[in-house]
């Protein structure tokens, strides 16, 4: 049984990725700071697939833990990198803490992963490093823009870094993979997404306000050039995503890889408008979203949508849920945690 280190594992997409992980026989050993996630979520995973997955809380930015981390597992076959801070808006206010969260963990952990028999490494990317592509669907060659955030700049910064120590490491195989819009959850709701305070990002924003704790959502801007005026985005079920992971995996331990470092796109190649998304909550739950209109949220692009093609035929990797299937799942979830 291959042992697989996942950082952030009890994060939404890493929780989810334990999940796909154990399910297909890994032994999964997971490491998590807990900064915006909590411990609960192990009993979720374990509820799931019946195996308790092995947890050490760890931070990844003391380098002297990390390494005695790796003296106790240097039986790792694979490292599933998710660990790291994502909030837009916070990035801005706090740079050299996104900077250190998520740069310096990445290179303390590339440093370990080096040293393993087995180097292979997944590591989360993001579709904001294109910035606003000139074209859609955006494919892999589409030219990176300058980063909205240092959030953003993180994620470039991160694949930069594993490029040039891919040139210099050949035993070191990496897969970046560049999410779109990840949302939903489970559909057990035995985990799912749980952000802390007032949500930043659309879905839950949307089922908090559809189960009472919000009053209306605010759609930021209805005066963009496209056909409803609301941005578009690719909004992809979190268990699609959590199995491109284990996917990209089991190509770097067949050693598949057409290079030692390769990124593909995860998204369903269907870009959704921010209307499309109210109507498919108000279908799955039948309700009417409390909505209004707002001014346009800063840094946002217009649109972003996937072309699949590399992963889809190079990856063999495909999309399989709907847009209503993600949104159902998200509101099960909530209606599971708010008790309704
Ligand atoms: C989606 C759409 C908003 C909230 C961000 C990060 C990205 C990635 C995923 C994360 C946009 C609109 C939103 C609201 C709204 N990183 N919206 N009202 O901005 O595409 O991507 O999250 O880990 O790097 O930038 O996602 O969910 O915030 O927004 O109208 O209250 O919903 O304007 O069009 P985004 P989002």
């Amino acid at each position: 049984m291959k042992k697989i280190l996942v950082t952030g594992g009890l994060g939404f997409i890493g929780s989810h990725t334990v999940v796909e992980l154990q399910n297909e026989g890994f032994e999964v050993v997971i490491i998590d700071d807990l900064s915006n996630s909590s411990e609960s979520v192990l009993d979720g995973i374990t509820s799931i697939t019946n195996k308790k997955p092995f947890f050490e809380k760890l931070d990844l930015k003391e380098k002297s833990s990390v390494e005695n981390f790796f003296k106790k597992h240097n039986d790792i076959s694979g490292v599933i990198h998710f660990a790291a801070s994502k909030a837009v808006g916070e990035s801005v206010e706090n740079p050299l803490l996104y900077y250190e969260n998520n740069l310096n963990t990445l290179i303390y952990m590339l440093k370990e992963v080096l040293n393993l028999k087995e180097s292979n490494f997944i590591f989360s990317s993001s579709c904001t490093v294109y910035g606003q592509a000139e074209k859609m669907p955006i494919t892999e060659e589409a030219p990176t823009q300058p980063a909205e955030s240092p959030y953003g700049n993180t994620k470039q910064v991160g694949e930069e870094i594993i490029t040039d120590t891919c040139k210099v490491s050949p035993n070191l195989n990496a897969i970046a993979l560049r999410y779109f819009n990840p949302i939903g959850a489970h559909p057990s709701a035995n985990i799912g997404e749980l952000p802390i305070g007032v949500p930043q990002n659309l879905v839950p924003y949307i089922t908090q306000t559809g189960a009472g704790l919000r009053e209306s959502l605010s759609v930021f801007g209805n005066d963009y050039p496209t056909p409803d005026g609301t941005c578009i985005r690719d909004y992809i079920h979190v268990v699609d995503l959590a199995k491109a992971h284990v996917i990209a995996l089991q190509r770097l331990l067949d050693n598949k890889n057409d290079s030692n470092f390769e990124t593909f796109n995860v998204g369903t190649g269907v870009g959704s408008s921010v209307l499309e998304v109210i109507t498919a909550f108000d279908n799955v739950s039948n309700q009417s979203l409390n909505y209004k209109f707002a001014p346009r949220r800063e840094g946002d692009v217009i649109s972003a949508f996937a072309d699949t093609e590399k992963a889809n035929t190079v990856l063999g990797w495909k999309a399989k849920s709907s847009l209503n299937d993600a949104i159902g799942s998200a509101w099960k979830w909530e209606q599971k945690i708010r008790n309704l």
